[in-house]
């Protein structure tokens, strides 16, 4: 069969100078403590170095997650009737093929839609997957998922996965919207496949957010270098230290940049001017870790069942299937 050409639609502004960032950077950083949305760590750079980081020894939620897929794709595709896959935040959507092997094997699947904010990656990822599942409509959307869910595609049975515990980067109130938001975009019976990356030990968590080649460092520091690109900010990038901490009450990864003598700095895009002090710091992302129990409770708030939850032989990661219920 001849691969058919995806389907892009972009749902996002194009113009990153307008709108959206510049509403972040004057809301998070015109104000203390500052802070950053981590979608702008995502232009090609930032998406390149993610890949990158996905491959450190260090960072074990991917192949964690991926062992997980390998070993119940299978049941996933015998457990529900999808035949949309909707994919949120999907990079590269690599794990993802281990799933789309599985329902192309089973024969129902009709469509794909990768939703992700990095427009390239994507484009990249539909031409891939366009060939490699030649019977699959693939339909990618450039899109915000903290904005964009109601320019999903509507029609059969959908199963939208959120893999790489990218749930994590929200912090509690957002999490909870993103998941109202989420079932009120979904019709009764529709599913929900999570990844969510368990708490563990302080060391190991360490570990991975602070790799001894530096890639993470450079990918959360990749944000100030975006703010220099697109509003013509002049962030001294090396002016600033990487600090990533566990904060034990939160449960949760804060992963900041601590800059290294007092600084004046301009965004003209933003039309603002920032003074960061010896050691302030802007927070960039958190990475909450789960507790099975708790997070299916924070589903069942947001109207999600669970109907299955896997993890790894490690019991690092956890994969949901949840219901959206009536
Ligand atoms: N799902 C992949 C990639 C995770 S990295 C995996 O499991 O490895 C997080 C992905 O989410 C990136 O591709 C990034 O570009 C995308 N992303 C981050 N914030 C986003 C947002 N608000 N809306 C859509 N995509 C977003
Ligand atoms: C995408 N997200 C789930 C990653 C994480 O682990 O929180 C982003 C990341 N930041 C630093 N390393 C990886």
């Amino acid at each position: 069969m001849t691969a058919r050409e995806p389907v892009v639609t972009v749902a996002l502004d194009p113009d990153w100078a307008s709108g959206a960032l510049v509403d972040d950077v004057r809301r998070g950083l015109g104000s203390q403590p500052r802070t950053l949305p981590p979608k702008w760590l995502y232009d090609d750079v930032g998406s390149d170095l993610f890949d990158e980081i996905t491959r450190l020894p260090e960072y074990y939620p991917t192949e964690a997650e991926r062992a997980i897929l390998r070993d119940h794709a299978d049941d996933i595709v015998a457990a529900c009737d999808a035949t949309t896959v909707v994919e949120l935040g999907s990079g590269t959507s690599d794990k993802t093929r281990t799933l789309l092997d599985a329902f192309t094997a089973a024969g129902t699947l009709e469509r794909f839609v990768p939703v992700d904010v990095s427009e390239q990656t994507l484009r990249d990822a539909a031409v891939m997957l366009s060939e490699r599942y030649p019977s699959l409509r693939v339909e990618a959307l450039v899109g915000d998922f903290t904005l964009h869910l109601a320019h999903l595609p509507s029609g059969g049975r959908r199963l939208v996965a959120f893999l790489g515990s990218t749930i994590g980067n929200f912090y509690v109130e957002e999490r909870a919207a993103f998941l109202g938001a989420l079932h009120d975009s979904l019709e009764p019976g529709d599913w929900f496949l999570l990844g969510t990356d368990l708490v563990k030990s302080t060391d190991r968590l360490i570990a991975a957010y602070d790799d001894g080649r530096g890639v993470t460092a450079a990918f959360v520091t990749n944000c100030l270098r975006v703010l220099n690109r697109e509003l013509g900010a002049d962030f001294d990038v090396d002016a600033f230290s990487y600090v990533p901490f566990w904060d034990p009450r939160q449960e949760r990864m804060d992963l900041r940049l601590r800059a290294d003598m007092p600084q004046r700095v301009t965004i003209p895009g933003a039309d603002l001017a920032i003074e960061l002090t010896h050691g302030e710091e802007i927070r960039v992302e958190i990475s909450t870790k789960f507790r099975p129990d708790r997070l299916r409770d924070e589903l069942g708030s947001a109207g999600f069942s669970v109907e299955r939850t896997w993890t790894d032989a490690a019991g690092d990661f956890a994969l949901t299937l949840a219901r959206r219920e009536t």
